[in-house]
């Protein structure tokens, strides 16, 4: 069970790798243009934090999209990096070019089995099937996630299942209880994890009580 965080602010990055529970970081244009920062900078910053596995999303042609990837795993290194391409004929060529030369990639923007299916044979690392936005169009997020498992399964896919688009953490146990090998998430939702109104008051009665030990020992 790996847990990604799915935003490239680096500072909220930083924090949560110190608590040795994160596998890993995806990225996308939209998360990028949010951090406000030039990608190969907040790239290099994920690198140089020792995280695992960071995926970089790469756009264009098929000639653009391999050019880029080779060049990314270049620049940052083939163990840390992963290059994260589209569902689309494009970018299933551009992950067959990549996985012949052991270049991880993760497909994104999976929003069926079928897609999943040519992604895997097309030699990609991860899939990614976008829970969120599935249930926003009301069929099951969910459900997509665990039918992928399902046929990866049966039929010894080595693809691993990269449940992303998560918008709780409710997801996040079933994404894995469904057979999701990674759970990539905002970081509102992992800082979410944790918690537990019983944990709260739980830790309340028993600092009070401890507390009243103390007095009687002291
Ligand atoms: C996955 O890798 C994507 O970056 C991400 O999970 C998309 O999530 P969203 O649907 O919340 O934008």
């Amino acid at each position: 069970m790996k847990i990604f965080l799915d935003t490239a602010d680096v500072p909220t990055i930083k924090k949560h790798f110190a608590s040795g529970l994160i596998d890993g970081v995806t990225t996308n244009p939209t998360l990028i243009m949010k951090s406000g920062r030039d990608p190969e900078d907040v790239y290099q910053e994920l690198v140089d934090l020792g995280i695992p596995d960071i995926s970089m999303e790469v756009v264009g042609d098929t000639v653009t999209m391999a050019a880029e990837g080779a060049r990314l795993v270049k620049k940052f290194g083939k163990d840390k990096t992963t290059i994260k391409v589209p569902c689309t004929p494009d970018g299933l060529w551009v992950c067959k070019q990549l996985s012949k030369d052991l270049i991880k990639v993760n497909v994104t923007l999976i929003f069926s089995q079928a897609q999943a299916i040519l992604a895997a044979k097309a030699g990609a690392k991860y899939v990614s099937p976008f829970v969120g936005r599935v249930d926003d169009n009301s069929f099951g997020g969910l459900c997509l996630v665990k039918d992928i498992a399902k046929v990866f399964r049966e039929h010894m896919v080595r693809t691993e299942v990269l449940a992303a688009s998560l918008r709780g953490v409710r997801d996040v146990g079933r994404a894995f209880e469904y057979g999701g090998d990674i759970v990539t998430m905002p970081p509102g939702v992992f800082e979410k994890m944790y918690k537990h109104i019983l944990t709260d008051q739980g830790l309340e009665l028993f600092d009070k009580d401890w507390k009243e030990v103390q007095s009687h020992t002291q």
